[in-house]
């Protein structure tokens, strides 16, 4: 009993020496628990006589509520060290700069077709599209190229199943047009195509450029002045170099490729031709009463060519490096 007073004093240096929690539980249980002193004080107090007996119960309960006051404030410093140790540890240093952001622009190929467009539609051109999955017909028959027909071999299509294609060319959009719109018609018709095609100078997704112009008297004439009126303003150059060189589309007779001077040679840009009449009567018109024609321009070589741009796959590499200098 006398030894209750102490209890106190070491209780005090015990929950002192103690940092974590658990290790409070197990000292805890010694003050208090069932066989620690306390508990044994207690129940000595059968032997005093019974004056004595509140008297000492008062002291002990006194005794145990002080220490379980120690324990409490202990385990409240505890667990606030507990708290800022952690706070000290996720610290943020809100004064650090922040992560930049990259902005974006436009893509170069997004941005020719824009100019393209543009220069097309100051003299007269109405930009129209069409889809990406194009149906055999559209893609070819209608462009005068029958099953079978040896020029389907020029295109390496991906099929997407015996009568879906992926466009090889935007041509098909001429057919959508013409089938909705009668002449006189000129439009140009911007869009992704693709083909099992992959070097520095092909790419399995390209964008092409399509143009088409029907009326009473057009000729081959127009077809060079156009073209070439417009790549001098694309090129900002009057005195361009660039030829039209005899070539086959089975959808225009006669066809031609056009070819501009690039790295000590020709690179060639596009094809076109005077609308075949057949593709005319496809789609209901009468070719003794109308004609006209029609190009096909690659806008990455278009790209290529106004930038320097030795490689047509960095386009699509994803290389903010390439990207961040248009
Ligand atoms: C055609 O696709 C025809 N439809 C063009 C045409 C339209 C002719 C209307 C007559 C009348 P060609 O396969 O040559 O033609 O492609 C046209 C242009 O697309 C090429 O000159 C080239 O600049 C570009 N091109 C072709 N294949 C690729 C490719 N894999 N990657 C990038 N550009 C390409």
């Amino acid at each position: 009993m006398d030894n209750l007073d102490q209890l106190i004093e070491q209780a005090k240096t015990d929950f002192l020496g103690c940092f974590k929690l658990s290790e409070l539980d197990h000292i805890k249980a010694r003050f208090l628990g069932k066989s620690g002193p306390i508990a044994e004080a207690m129940k000595t107090l059968s032997l005093l006589s019974a004056e004595e007996r509140p008297k000492k119960g008062a002291e002990i309960n006194q005794i145990k509520r002080q220490i379980e006051d120690l324990l409490n404030i202990r385990k409240e410093e505890i667990i606030s060290a507990e708290l800022n140790k952690r706070l000290e540890e996720e610290k943020i240093d809100i004064t650090l700069p922040s992560r930049k952001f990259e902005k974006g622009s436009l893509h170069p190929v997004v941005n020719t077709i824009s100019s393209i467009s543009k220069i097309f539609h100051s003299i007269g051109f109405d930009v129209t599209d069409g889809p990406e999955i194009e149906d055999d017909f559209h893609n070819f028959t209608a462009l005068n190229i029958p099953e079978s027909h040896p020029a389907r071999a020029m295109h390496d299509t991906f099929y997407i199943n015996k009568n879906y294609v992926l466009r090889t060319h935007t041509s098909p959009v001429q057919i959508r047009y013409m089938e909705n719109n009668a002449p006189p018609i000129q439009i140009i018709s911007p869009g992704r195509v693709y083909r099992v095609d992959s070097d520095a100078t092909h790419s399995p997704m390209f964008h092409q450029v399509e143009g088409l112009m029907i009326n009473k008297d057009v000729n081959f004439s127009n077809l060079k002045g156009i073209v070439q009126s417009f790549l001098q303003k694309y090129f900002e150059d009057e005195k361009l170099t660039i030829r039209f060189r005899p070539s086959y589309f089975p959808f225009t007779e006669p066809s031609a490729e056009i070819d501009m001077s690039w790295n000590g040679g020709w690179l060639e840009i596009g094809g076109c031709g005077m609308v075949h009449p057949n593709v005319l009567k496809h789609v209901n018109i009468n070719p003794e009463e109308f004609q006209g024609f029609a190009f096909g321009l690659g806008v990455e070589r278009l790209t290529m060519l106004k930038y320097g741009i030795d490689d047509l796959r960095h386009f699509f590499n994803h290389d903010l490096r390439f990207l961040e200098q248009f």
